[in-house]
């Protein structure tokens, strides 16, 4: 994100949202709030077919499938989080929430208690509530707004600051982010809340996955999209291999609930649709729950049997202190260390 800016692609985000609420059928989300939370050139080309069609179907046609990742990773987080309200849980964390309106949405469909915090860079996050207000909506009262830079503050450190109850697990949802962030970022994050959530905490997060683990035939298509995100100021660079981001979280605590790939999902959500849309194979939608034997994972961690375990599978070294947060430096051949360059992600702008 360039400084002092809102993140623009959290409105191409938006944007995305918008265009499949008004022009699509059946729709995968519903997101009313969507066109109003864009800015003046999105409203513009969201308001009539033509213009629709001038966007979505010529000058943005190869982005659709980033554009259906960008509807299911949000349906399938609400999905996921619906399910988790049934068993209990009723605190909500939206990290980096950009333009979501879940809260909007959710407060107007029902009565039940929800506390909601919207963590994200201070940056957007002043620019979202400046478009709430000239908005008029009225906000749920159980809705909190909290600023935190990934890349300087841990979550942890934020979560402190704000409402958040630590004794009671809590939903996480972290969408369209880790594409953006480097590894350290990421992995601090995940560790964070590993380290501060109650167990039975659960987060779901989208991730890249590494080009090297796709078909030749889909770089160009990924090559063109991170280009796009390069020129709007947000470089791809968190692609992580499935295998590598399970041991890491593995080690952190979680237990690994689902790990969908672009199929899954495909067949989960966008089956036998006549418009096609279909997610893209980039990215994968992860769900975790942090696992109720986790005091016993500390301490075995505490006597340096994490150490060892971890040696044993050679994907991970120990975690050691990185500005706010701590650092599980991925080592596996596809992925990222400090010894090696960062490796760009694909794909997902968004
Ligand atoms: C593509 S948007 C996704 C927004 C939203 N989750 C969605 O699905 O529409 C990326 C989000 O990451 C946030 N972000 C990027 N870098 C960040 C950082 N260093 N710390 C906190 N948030 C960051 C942006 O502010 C933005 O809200």
């Amino acid at each position: 994100m360039k400084s002092g800016q809102a993140s623009r692609t959290a409105e191409v985000a938006a944007a995305f949202r918008a265009s499949h609420t008004l022009y699509a059928e059946p729709r995968i989300l519903e997101d009313n709030y969507a066109h109003s939370l864009t800015g003046r050139f999105w409203r513009f080309a969201l308001s009539n077919r033509f213009t629709h069609w001038l966007m979505f179907n010529r000058l943005l046609k190869r982005l659709s499938p980033v554009i259906a990742q960008v509807l299911v990773r949000s349906r399938y987080a609400e999905d996921t989080l619906a399910a988790a309200m049934k068993r209990g849980i009723d605190q909500y964390v939206i990290i980096s929430a950009g333009l979501d309106s879940f809260s909007l949405r959710h407060s107007q469909r029902e009565a039940s208690i929800l506390q909601i915090l919207e963590l994200d860079h201070p940056d957007t996050q002043a620019s979202k509530r400046q478009r709430l207000q000239s908005l008029n909506v009225s906000l749920p009262t159980a809705l909190e707004f909290v600023g935190v830079d990934f890349e300087r503050q841990s979550i942890s450190t934020a979560l402190a600051a704000s409402g958040f109850r630590r004794d009671a697990p809590a939903f996480f949802s972290w969408l369209g982010t880790t594409h953006y962030l480097t590894h350290q970022a990421t992995t601090g994050t995940l560790l964070s809340i590993a380290e501060y959530a109650a167990p039975g905490s659960e987060i779901v997060l989208d991730y890249s996955v590494t080009p090297e683990s796709l078909d030749a035939d889909k770089h160009s298509e990924l090559r063109w999209v991170a280009k796009l995100a390069a020129r709007m100021g947000e470089p791809l660079i968190g692609g992580i291999a499935p295998s590598a981001l399970h041991s890491v979280v593995t080690a952190m605590g979680y237990d690994i609930i689902e790990d969908l790939s672009s199929e899954d999902q495909k067949s989960r959500y966008c089956f036998n649709r006549r418009d096609r849309l279909c997610p893209t194979v980039a990215c994968r939608l992860l769900h975790l729950r942090l696992s109720r034997d986790r005091q016993a994972i500390s301490e075995h961690d505490a006597r340096g049997g994490a150490e060892e375990g971890v040696a044993e599978t050679g994907r991970l070294k120990r975690p050691r202190a990185v500005g706010a947060a701590t650092d599980y430096a991925l080592r596996d051949p596809d992925c990222a260390t400090k010894e090696q360059p960062l490796t760009r992600s694909p794909i997902c702008t968004t």
